[in-house]
Protein backbone atom coordinates (compact mmCIF):
# COMPACT_ATOMS: atom_id res chain seq x y z
CA UNK A 1 0.00 0.00 0.00
CA UNK A 2 1.16 3.43 -0.59
CA UNK A 3 1.15 6.24 1.58
CA UNK A 4 -1.06 8.20 -1.49
CA UNK A 5 -3.50 6.36 -1.03
CA UNK A 6 -4.76 7.99 1.79
CA UNK A 7 -5.32 10.88 -0.71
CA UNK A 8 -7.20 9.04 -3.74
CA UNK A 9 -9.41 8.96 -5.16
CA UNK A 10 -8.94 12.36 -6.51
CA UNK A 11 -9.31 14.61 -9.93
CA UNK A 12 -7.43 13.44 -13.02
CA UNK A 13 -7.06 15.94 -15.75
CA UNK A 14 -5.10 16.09 -19.04
CA UNK A 15 -2.46 18.65 -18.69
CA UNK A 16 -1.03 20.28 -22.42
CA UNK A 17 1.73 21.75 -23.15
CA UNK A 18 3.74 23.25 -25.73
CA UNK A 19 2.94 25.85 -27.74
CA UNK A 20 0.33 25.47 -31.17
CA UNK A 21 2.10 28.26 -33.01
CA UNK A 22 5.29 26.52 -32.92
CA UNK A 23 3.47 23.31 -33.70
CA UNK A 24 5.13 21.52 -30.33
CA UNK A 25 2.02 20.10 -28.21
CA UNK A 26 1.92 17.49 -25.83
CA UNK A 27 -0.54 15.68 -23.15
CA UNK A 28 -0.27 14.16 -19.69
CA UNK A 29 -2.51 12.61 -17.14
CA UNK A 30 -2.35 14.04 -14.46
CA UNK A 31 -4.10 13.69 -10.72
CA UNK A 32 -1.27 15.18 -8.52
CA UNK A 33 -3.01 18.62 -9.04
CA UNK A 34 -4.43 21.42 -6.48
CA UNK A 35 -6.19 24.46 -5.84
CA UNK A 36 -3.21 26.79 -4.09
CA UNK A 37 -4.12 30.38 -3.85
CA UNK A 38 -7.89 31.99 -4.51
CA UNK A 39 -7.26 35.95 -4.63
CA UNK A 40 -3.91 35.02 -6.93
CA UNK A 41 -5.75 32.02 -9.15
CA UNK A 42 -2.77 29.99 -8.38
CA UNK A 43 -2.94 25.96 -8.48
CA UNK A 44 -0.21 23.62 -9.01
CA UNK A 45 0.83 20.08 -9.64
CA UNK A 46 3.53 17.21 -9.31
CA UNK A 47 5.34 16.53 -12.36
CA UNK A 48 8.12 13.77 -12.38
CA UNK A 49 10.94 15.48 -14.02
CA UNK A 50 11.47 12.28 -16.70
CA UNK A 51 7.89 13.34 -18.57
CA UNK A 52 8.06 14.93 -22.14
CA UNK A 53 6.21 17.39 -20.78
CA UNK A 54 9.00 18.18 -17.80
CA UNK A 55 10.55 19.50 -20.90
CA UNK A 56 7.97 21.41 -22.55
CA UNK A 57 6.72 23.29 -19.48
CA UNK A 58 10.19 24.24 -19.05
CA UNK A 59 10.51 25.80 -21.79
CA UNK A 60 7.37 27.60 -22.21
CA UNK A 61 6.71 28.37 -19.08
CA UNK A 62 2.90 27.21 -19.60
CA UNK A 63 0.21 24.27 -19.82
CA UNK A 64 -3.08 23.81 -20.12
CA UNK A 65 -5.63 21.59 -17.46
CA UNK A 66 -8.25 19.75 -19.24
CA UNK A 67 -11.09 18.10 -17.42
CA UNK A 68 -12.24 15.23 -19.78
CA UNK A 69 -14.76 12.28 -18.88
CA UNK A 70 -12.52 9.75 -21.90
CA UNK A 71 -10.82 7.94 -18.75
CA UNK A 72 -9.60 5.71 -22.23
CA UNK A 73 -7.21 9.23 -23.51
CA UNK A 74 -6.43 9.79 -19.96
CA UNK A 75 -5.15 6.27 -19.58
CA UNK A 76 -3.72 6.66 -23.22
CA UNK A 77 -2.00 9.90 -22.75
CA UNK A 78 -0.76 8.40 -18.99
CA UNK A 79 1.28 5.72 -20.27
CA UNK A 80 3.04 6.93 -23.44
CA UNK A 81 5.48 9.59 -23.79
CA UNK A 82 5.57 12.37 -26.65
CA UNK A 83 9.51 11.67 -26.57
CA UNK A 84 8.55 8.76 -28.55
CA UNK A 85 4.99 9.40 -30.22
CA UNK A 86 2.62 12.11 -31.68
CA UNK A 87 0.12 12.03 -29.35
CA UNK A 88 -2.38 14.06 -30.94
CA UNK A 89 -2.08 12.29 -34.01
CA UNK A 90 -1.78 9.03 -32.69
CA UNK A 91 -5.07 9.43 -30.35
CA UNK A 92 -6.64 11.80 -32.49
CA UNK A 93 -7.16 14.27 -29.87
CA UNK A 94 -8.67 17.94 -31.35
CA UNK A 95 -7.49 20.69 -29.84
CA UNK A 96 -7.85 24.66 -29.99
CA UNK A 97 -5.46 27.49 -29.20
CA UNK A 98 -6.01 28.97 -25.46
CA UNK A 99 -7.66 32.76 -25.61
CA UNK A 100 -5.13 34.03 -23.40
CA UNK A 101 -2.14 31.67 -24.20
CA UNK A 102 -0.31 29.95 -27.10
CA UNK A 103 -1.41 26.59 -25.42
CA UNK A 104 -3.53 23.28 -26.78
CA UNK A 105 -6.78 23.11 -25.14
CA UNK A 106 -8.50 19.66 -25.89
CA UNK A 107 -11.51 20.79 -27.62
CA UNK A 108 -14.40 17.84 -25.63
CA UNK A 109 -12.82 19.42 -22.45
CA UNK A 110 -16.07 19.76 -19.53
CA UNK A 111 -13.62 22.49 -18.01
CA UNK A 112 -10.23 23.68 -18.72
CA UNK A 113 -7.70 25.95 -17.16
CA UNK A 114 -4.85 27.79 -19.37
CA UNK A 115 -2.18 28.45 -16.82
CA UNK A 116 1.36 30.30 -16.41
CA UNK A 117 4.33 28.96 -14.60
CA UNK A 118 5.01 31.24 -11.63
CA UNK A 119 7.01 28.71 -9.67
CA UNK A 120 8.74 25.42 -9.62
CA UNK A 121 10.02 23.57 -6.46
CA UNK A 122 12.07 20.74 -6.82
CA UNK A 123 11.88 16.97 -5.30
CA UNK A 124 14.83 15.01 -6.25
CA UNK A 125 12.95 13.28 -9.68
CA UNK A 126 9.44 15.37 -9.26
CA UNK A 127 8.95 19.18 -9.60
CA UNK A 128 5.82 20.69 -8.17
CA UNK A 129 4.79 23.65 -10.44
CA UNK A 130 2.76 26.59 -9.31
CA UNK A 131 0.69 28.24 -12.40
CA UNK A 132 -1.06 31.57 -12.50
CA UNK A 133 -4.50 30.74 -13.84
CA UNK A 134 -5.08 33.35 -16.67
CA UNK A 135 -8.36 32.25 -18.18
CA UNK A 136 -10.73 29.25 -17.49
CA UNK A 137 -14.03 28.06 -19.02
CA UNK A 138 -16.55 25.46 -18.40
CA UNK A 139 -20.18 24.39 -17.96
CA UNK A 140 -20.56 25.50 -14.15
CA UNK A 141 -23.70 27.02 -12.27
CA UNK A 142 -23.92 28.25 -8.65
CA UNK A 143 -22.61 24.99 -6.84
CA UNK A 144 -19.75 24.02 -9.50
CA UNK A 145 -19.68 21.49 -12.40
CA UNK A 146 -23.12 21.02 -13.40
CA UNK A 147 -22.02 17.38 -15.06
CA UNK A 148 -20.34 16.36 -12.19
CA UNK A 149 -20.64 12.96 -12.80
CA UNK A 150 -18.76 13.12 -15.43
CA UNK A 151 -15.84 14.11 -13.69
CA UNK A 152 -13.23 10.97 -13.24
CA UNK A 153 -11.04 10.36 -10.45
CA UNK A 154 -8.35 8.70 -10.23
CA UNK A 155 -8.23 5.29 -7.36
CA UNK A 156 -5.42 3.53 -8.21
CA UNK A 157 -3.79 1.70 -10.57
CA UNK A 158 -5.98 1.34 -13.91
CA UNK A 159 -9.10 2.38 -11.29
CA UNK A 160 -10.94 5.30 -12.00
CA UNK A 161 -14.46 6.57 -10.12
CA UNK A 162 -17.19 9.44 -10.95
CA UNK A 163 -19.48 11.01 -8.67
CA UNK A 164 -22.76 9.59 -8.36
CA UNK A 165 -24.47 11.98 -6.06
CA UNK A 166 -24.85 15.65 -5.50
CA UNK A 167 -26.36 16.55 -2.30
CA UNK A 168 -26.95 20.65 -2.08
CA UNK A 169 -26.89 22.62 1.19
CA UNK A 170 -27.96 26.37 0.63
CA UNK A 171 -25.45 28.97 -0.51
CA UNK A 172 -27.00 31.56 1.75
C1 LIG B 1 -4.18 8.32 -13.90
C2 LIG B 1 -2.77 8.85 -14.05
C3 LIG B 1 -2.35 9.92 -13.26
C4 LIG B 1 -1.04 10.42 -13.39
N1 LIG B 1 -0.65 11.49 -12.60
C5 LIG B 1 0.59 12.00 -12.78
C6 LIG B 1 1.00 13.14 -12.03
O1 LIG B 1 0.26 13.69 -11.21
N2 LIG B 1 2.26 13.63 -12.25
C7 LIG B 1 3.11 13.05 -13.17
O2 LIG B 1 4.24 13.53 -13.34
N3 LIG B 1 2.76 11.97 -13.89
C8 LIG B 1 1.52 11.45 -13.71
N4 LIG B 1 1.13 10.37 -14.45
C9 LIG B 1 2.09 9.75 -15.37
C10 LIG B 1 2.26 10.51 -16.67
O3 LIG B 1 0.99 10.83 -17.24
C11 LIG B 1 3.10 9.63 -17.63
O4 LIG B 1 4.39 9.51 -17.08
C12 LIG B 1 3.14 10.10 -19.05
O5 LIG B 1 3.63 9.03 -19.83
C13 LIG B 1 4.02 11.32 -19.29
O6 LIG B 1 3.93 11.67 -20.64
P1 LIG B 1 5.02 12.58 -21.39
O7 LIG B 1 6.36 11.89 -21.29
O8 LIG B 1 4.52 12.66 -22.80
O9 LIG B 1 5.01 13.90 -20.70
C14 LIG B 1 -0.16 9.85 -14.33
C15 LIG B 1 -0.59 8.78 -15.14
C16 LIG B 1 -1.88 8.28 -15.00
C17 LIG B 1 -2.33 7.15 -15.88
Amino acid sequence: MKFYYVLHPRPVVIIGSGSVNKNEINFFACSWITPVDDDNKIIGFSCWKGNYSYKLIKKYQQFSVNVVEDINLIWKVGTSTGEKIDKVKEFGIEYFVGKKLDIPIIKKSLAYMECKVVKEVEFGETSFFFGKVENWEGNFDNYGIKEFWKYPLHKAGKAFVFPSKEIKFSLG
